[in-house]
Protein backbone atom coordinates (compact mmCIF):
# COMPACT_ATOMS: atom_id res chain seq x y z
CA UNK A 1 0.00 0.00 0.00
CA UNK A 2 0.76 3.20 -0.91
CA UNK A 3 1.79 5.42 2.06
CA UNK A 4 1.00 9.33 2.11
CA UNK A 5 3.27 12.04 2.37
CA UNK A 6 1.45 12.96 6.03
CA UNK A 7 1.71 9.66 7.55
CA UNK A 8 5.47 9.48 6.59
CA UNK A 9 7.15 10.02 9.83
CA UNK A 10 10.92 8.99 9.08
CA UNK A 11 13.70 11.60 7.77
CA UNK A 12 15.06 9.62 4.45
CA UNK A 13 18.51 8.36 4.80
CA UNK A 14 21.26 6.39 3.58
CA UNK A 15 20.12 2.78 2.92
CA UNK A 16 23.24 1.36 2.59
CA UNK A 17 26.55 2.32 4.62
CA UNK A 18 29.10 3.64 2.47
CA UNK A 19 32.49 3.97 2.54
CA UNK A 20 33.35 7.50 2.14
CA UNK A 21 29.96 7.98 3.26
CA UNK A 22 28.85 11.66 4.16
CA UNK A 23 26.28 11.80 6.98
CA UNK A 24 28.38 13.40 9.47
CA UNK A 25 29.39 16.27 6.68
CA UNK A 26 25.90 17.10 6.08
CA UNK A 27 26.44 20.16 8.39
CA UNK A 28 29.45 21.74 6.77
CA UNK A 29 28.39 20.57 3.19
CA UNK A 30 24.79 22.34 3.04
CA UNK A 31 26.33 25.90 4.78
CA UNK A 32 28.90 25.25 1.82
CA UNK A 33 25.86 25.37 -1.17
CA UNK A 34 24.89 28.09 -3.38
CA UNK A 35 22.00 29.84 -2.38
CA UNK A 36 20.17 29.40 -5.51
CA UNK A 37 20.55 26.45 -8.45
CA UNK A 38 18.60 24.85 -10.68
CA UNK A 39 19.17 20.63 -10.97
CA UNK A 40 21.32 19.06 -8.21
CA UNK A 41 23.35 16.73 -10.26
CA UNK A 42 25.39 14.11 -7.96
CA UNK A 43 27.71 11.58 -10.05
CA UNK A 44 29.40 9.67 -7.16
CA UNK A 45 25.99 8.96 -5.39
CA UNK A 46 26.98 6.49 -3.14
CA UNK A 47 24.89 6.29 0.33
CA UNK A 48 23.54 9.21 -1.35
CA UNK A 49 23.71 11.45 2.20
CA UNK A 50 23.59 14.84 0.77
CA UNK A 51 20.91 14.19 -1.64
CA UNK A 52 18.78 12.74 0.91
CA UNK A 53 19.34 16.11 2.90
CA UNK A 54 18.58 18.01 -0.26
CA UNK A 55 15.37 16.02 -1.03
CA UNK A 56 14.16 16.52 2.51
CA UNK A 57 14.98 20.39 2.90
CA UNK A 58 14.63 21.10 -0.69
CA UNK A 59 10.50 19.80 -1.89
CA UNK A 60 10.41 19.74 -5.62
CA UNK A 61 14.28 20.08 -6.07
CA UNK A 62 15.27 18.67 -9.37
CA UNK A 63 17.67 15.99 -9.22
CA UNK A 64 20.11 14.24 -11.30
CA UNK A 65 22.20 11.18 -9.74
CA UNK A 66 24.26 8.51 -10.70
CA UNK A 67 27.02 6.14 -10.22
CA UNK A 68 29.41 3.60 -11.67
CA UNK A 69 28.14 0.49 -9.56
CA UNK A 70 25.58 -1.15 -11.22
CA UNK A 71 23.85 -2.79 -8.09
CA UNK A 72 23.73 -0.22 -6.00
CA UNK A 73 22.15 1.87 -8.81
CA UNK A 74 19.48 -1.35 -9.37
CA UNK A 75 19.03 -0.60 -5.18
CA UNK A 76 17.47 2.71 -5.94
CA UNK A 77 15.32 1.91 -8.45
CA UNK A 78 14.21 -1.59 -6.46
CA UNK A 79 13.48 0.89 -3.58
CA UNK A 80 11.26 3.31 -5.59
CA UNK A 81 9.74 1.15 -8.09
CA UNK A 82 9.00 -2.27 -5.75
CA UNK A 83 9.49 -1.25 -1.87
CA UNK A 84 7.33 -4.06 -0.94
CA UNK A 85 8.61 -6.67 -2.59
CA UNK A 86 11.96 -5.70 -1.37
CA UNK A 87 10.90 -5.42 1.83
CA UNK A 88 9.72 -9.38 2.00
CA UNK A 89 12.65 -10.77 1.02
CA UNK A 90 15.07 -8.98 3.14
CA UNK A 91 12.49 -10.72 5.67
CA UNK A 92 12.76 -13.58 4.64
CA UNK A 93 16.74 -13.08 5.01
CA UNK A 94 16.41 -11.95 8.26
CA UNK A 95 14.76 -14.69 9.56
CA UNK A 96 17.83 -17.49 8.30
CA UNK A 97 20.04 -15.26 9.71
CA UNK A 98 18.88 -15.61 12.84
CA UNK A 99 18.95 -19.42 12.59
CA UNK A 100 22.46 -19.58 12.01
CA UNK A 101 24.15 -16.16 11.22
CA UNK A 102 27.72 -17.79 9.56
CA UNK A 103 26.74 -20.02 7.38
CA UNK A 104 24.03 -18.11 5.91
CA UNK A 105 25.93 -15.26 5.38
CA UNK A 106 28.61 -17.21 3.56
CA UNK A 107 25.63 -18.88 1.05
CA UNK A 108 24.82 -15.38 -0.01
CA UNK A 109 27.84 -14.04 -0.36
CA UNK A 110 28.50 -16.60 -2.80
CA UNK A 111 25.14 -16.90 -4.20
CA UNK A 112 24.51 -15.03 -7.68
CA UNK A 113 20.93 -14.22 -7.93
CA UNK A 114 19.89 -13.02 -11.32
CA UNK A 115 15.80 -11.36 -9.81
CA UNK A 116 16.24 -7.61 -9.03
CA UNK A 117 14.38 -7.91 -5.64
CA UNK A 118 17.01 -10.48 -4.79
CA UNK A 119 20.31 -8.42 -6.07
CA UNK A 120 18.78 -5.76 -4.27
CA UNK A 121 17.93 -7.71 -1.03
CA UNK A 122 21.22 -9.21 -1.07
CA UNK A 123 23.32 -6.10 -1.30
CA UNK A 124 21.42 -4.41 2.01
CA UNK A 125 21.78 -7.64 4.04
CA UNK A 126 25.18 -8.16 2.83
CA UNK A 127 26.06 -4.23 3.80
CA UNK A 128 23.75 -5.02 7.14
CA UNK A 129 25.98 -8.19 8.37
CA UNK A 130 29.14 -8.03 6.77
CA UNK A 131 32.30 -6.62 8.85
CA UNK A 132 32.31 -2.91 9.27
CA UNK A 133 29.45 -2.24 7.15
CA UNK A 134 30.64 -1.27 3.49
CA UNK A 135 30.65 -2.79 -0.01
CA UNK A 136 34.04 -3.77 -1.39
CA UNK A 137 34.38 -5.90 -4.61
CA UNK A 138 37.58 -7.80 -5.97
CA UNK A 139 38.93 -7.47 -9.02
CA UNK A 140 36.56 -10.03 -10.56
CA UNK A 141 33.60 -7.78 -9.06
CA UNK A 142 33.08 -10.33 -6.15
CA UNK A 143 31.50 -8.66 -2.88
CA UNK A 144 34.87 -9.85 -0.27
CA UNK A 145 33.99 -8.88 3.01
CA UNK A 146 33.81 -11.53 5.83
CA UNK A 147 30.85 -11.36 8.44
CA UNK A 148 30.86 -8.96 10.89
CA UNK A 149 30.11 -9.40 14.75
CA UNK A 150 26.78 -8.39 15.64
CA UNK A 151 24.51 -9.59 18.06
CA UNK A 152 21.16 -7.74 16.26
CA UNK A 153 21.71 -6.05 13.38
CA UNK A 154 18.84 -4.16 11.76
CA UNK A 155 18.51 -5.95 8.82
CA UNK A 156 15.01 -4.62 7.38
CA UNK A 157 14.57 -0.64 8.55
CA UNK A 158 10.97 -1.10 6.96
CA UNK A 159 10.55 2.82 7.45
CA UNK A 160 13.32 4.40 6.09
CA UNK A 161 12.74 2.06 3.00
CA UNK A 162 9.22 3.28 2.84
CA UNK A 163 10.51 6.88 2.89
CA UNK A 164 13.23 6.33 0.56
CA UNK A 165 10.94 4.94 -1.87
CA UNK A 166 8.45 7.51 -1.62
CA UNK A 167 10.71 10.56 -2.38
CA UNK A 168 12.73 9.06 -5.04
CA UNK A 169 9.36 8.46 -6.65
CA UNK A 170 9.05 12.06 -7.30
CA UNK A 171 9.29 12.37 -11.47
CA UNK A 172 11.85 15.07 -10.79
CA UNK A 173 14.14 12.71 -9.12
CA UNK A 174 16.24 11.12 -12.41
CA UNK A 175 18.45 7.94 -11.40
CA UNK A 176 21.09 6.15 -14.39
CA UNK A 177 24.18 4.45 -14.05
CA UNK A 178 26.79 6.12 -15.96
CA UNK A 179 30.30 7.10 -15.44
CA UNK A 180 30.87 10.87 -13.65
CA UNK A 181 31.73 12.19 -16.78
CA UNK A 182 28.40 11.74 -18.84
CA UNK A 183 27.33 15.22 -16.59
CA UNK A 184 29.11 17.42 -19.01
CA UNK A 185 25.90 16.95 -21.02
CA UNK A 186 23.45 17.33 -18.89
CA UNK A 187 24.63 20.17 -16.66
CA UNK A 188 23.48 23.57 -17.83
CA UNK A 189 24.54 27.18 -16.73
CA UNK A 190 22.89 27.87 -13.18
CA UNK A 191 23.38 24.21 -12.13
CA UNK A 192 24.83 22.41 -9.15
CA UNK A 193 27.19 19.50 -9.42
CA UNK A 194 28.23 18.02 -6.22
CA UNK A 195 30.91 15.31 -6.62
CA UNK A 196 32.26 13.30 -4.29
CA UNK A 197 34.71 10.54 -5.92
CA UNK A 198 36.66 7.61 -4.29
CA UNK A 199 39.18 9.70 -2.75
CA UNK A 200 42.95 10.08 -3.82
CA UNK A 201 44.80 8.10 -1.14
CA UNK A 202 47.12 10.10 1.47
CA UNK A 203 49.15 7.22 2.61
CA UNK A 204 49.92 4.02 0.93
CA UNK A 205 48.18 1.84 3.19
CA UNK A 206 44.80 4.33 3.09
CA UNK A 207 44.18 3.45 -0.24
CA UNK A 208 40.24 2.68 -0.71
CA UNK A 209 39.20 2.27 -4.21
CA UNK A 210 37.01 -1.17 -4.47
CA UNK A 211 33.63 0.13 -4.97
CA UNK A 212 33.71 -1.23 -8.66
CA UNK A 213 35.48 -3.76 -10.04
CA UNK A 214 37.62 -0.91 -11.49
CA UNK A 215 40.01 1.54 -9.15
CA UNK A 216 39.26 5.11 -9.43
CA UNK A 217 42.78 5.96 -10.81
CA UNK A 218 45.15 9.29 -10.95
CA UNK A 219 43.97 9.41 -14.69
CA UNK A 220 40.71 9.22 -13.57
CA UNK A 221 41.33 12.37 -11.05
CA UNK A 222 42.86 14.32 -13.94
CA UNK A 223 39.62 13.87 -16.15
CA UNK A 224 37.25 14.75 -13.25
CA UNK A 225 39.66 18.11 -12.93
CA UNK A 226 39.52 18.58 -16.38
CA UNK A 227 35.89 18.32 -15.93
CA UNK A 228 35.23 20.44 -13.54
CA UNK A 229 37.18 23.14 -15.52
CA UNK A 230 34.43 22.79 -18.61
CA UNK A 231 31.73 23.04 -16.17
CA UNK A 232 33.01 26.06 -14.92
CA UNK A 233 33.50 27.24 -18.27
CA UNK A 234 29.39 26.42 -19.01
CA UNK A 235 28.55 28.39 -15.57
CA UNK A 236 27.86 25.84 -13.43
CA UNK A 237 28.59 25.83 -9.29
CA UNK A 238 30.79 22.84 -8.97
CA UNK A 239 31.65 21.08 -5.18
CA UNK A 240 33.80 19.27 -4.83
CA UNK A 241 35.16 16.65 -1.55
CA UNK A 242 38.32 15.07 -1.80
CA UNK A 243 41.16 13.96 0.68
CA UNK A 244 43.71 16.12 2.06
CA UNK A 245 46.38 15.49 -0.27
CA UNK A 246 48.50 17.26 -2.59
CA UNK A 247 47.66 16.41 -5.70
CA UNK A 248 44.45 17.35 -5.17
CA UNK A 249 45.31 20.68 -3.79
CA UNK A 250 48.07 21.44 -6.89
CA UNK A 251 44.96 20.69 -9.67
CA UNK A 252 42.20 22.89 -7.87
CA UNK A 253 45.37 25.65 -6.48
CA UNK A 254 44.35 27.99 -9.39
CA UNK A 255 41.38 30.29 -9.97
CA UNK A 256 38.15 29.88 -10.06
CA UNK A 257 38.35 27.55 -6.98
CA UNK A 258 38.48 28.00 -3.53
CA UNK A 259 39.64 25.38 -1.15
CA UNK A 260 38.66 25.10 2.56
CA UNK A 261 40.22 22.20 4.77
CA UNK A 262 37.77 20.71 7.17
CA UNK A 263 37.77 18.64 9.81
CA UNK A 264 35.89 15.35 9.49
CA UNK A 265 35.63 11.63 10.89
CA UNK A 266 35.94 8.71 8.83
CA UNK A 267 33.52 5.93 10.35
CA UNK A 268 34.84 3.09 7.59
CA UNK A 269 38.35 1.89 8.70
CA UNK A 270 39.46 -1.43 9.60
CA UNK A 271 41.14 -0.14 12.31
CA UNK A 272 38.95 1.81 14.92
CA UNK A 273 42.37 3.93 16.09
CA UNK A 274 42.37 5.45 13.06
CA UNK A 275 38.87 6.33 13.03
CA UNK A 276 39.50 9.85 14.29
CA UNK A 277 39.78 13.03 13.32
CA UNK A 278 41.16 14.46 10.21
CA UNK A 279 41.39 17.12 7.61
CA UNK A 280 39.38 16.82 3.88
CA UNK A 281 39.19 19.56 1.51
CA UNK A 282 35.75 21.15 0.32
CA UNK A 283 36.42 23.23 -3.34
CA UNK A 284 34.46 25.22 -4.84
CA UNK A 285 34.05 27.63 -7.90
CA UNK A 286 31.65 29.71 -6.46
C1 LIG B 1 33.04 8.38 -1.93
S1 LIG B 1 31.79 7.39 -2.66
C2 LIG B 1 30.41 8.48 -2.59
C3 LIG B 1 29.84 8.55 -1.20
C4 LIG B 1 28.53 9.34 -1.10
N1 LIG B 1 28.74 10.76 -1.25
C5 LIG B 1 27.81 9.04 0.21
O1 LIG B 1 27.39 9.98 0.93
O2 LIG B 1 27.63 7.85 0.52
C6 LIG B 1 32.25 7.32 -4.33
C7 LIG B 1 31.28 6.63 -5.30
O3 LIG B 1 31.81 6.79 -6.63
C8 LIG B 1 31.43 5.66 -7.43
N2 LIG B 1 32.34 5.63 -8.60
C9 LIG B 1 33.60 5.14 -8.72
N3 LIG B 1 34.12 5.37 -9.94
C10 LIG B 1 33.14 6.04 -10.64
C11 LIG B 1 33.07 6.58 -11.97
N4 LIG B 1 34.10 6.47 -12.82
N5 LIG B 1 31.92 7.21 -12.33
C12 LIG B 1 30.87 7.32 -11.47
N6 LIG B 1 30.88 6.81 -10.20
C13 LIG B 1 32.01 6.18 -9.79
C14 LIG B 1 31.57 4.50 -6.47
O4 LIG B 1 30.78 3.42 -6.89
C15 LIG B 1 31.10 5.13 -5.12
O5 LIG B 1 29.74 4.85 -4.89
Amino acid sequence: MKQQYSQILTIPKPFVKWAGGKRQLIPILNENLPESFGTYFEPFLGGGALLFHMLTERNGQKCSISDLNSDLVLAYTTIRDRVDDLIASLKNHEKNYQKDSKSYYYSIRASTPRSQIEKTSRLIFLNRTCFNGLYRVNSKGKFNVPLGKYTNPNIVNEDNLHSVSHILQSSKVNIQCRDFEAVLGDAKKGDLVYFDPPYQPVSDTANFSSYTNKAFTFDDLSRLSELCMDLDSKGCNVLLSNSNSKEVADMFSAKPWKITRIQANRSINSNSKKRTGHFELLIKNY
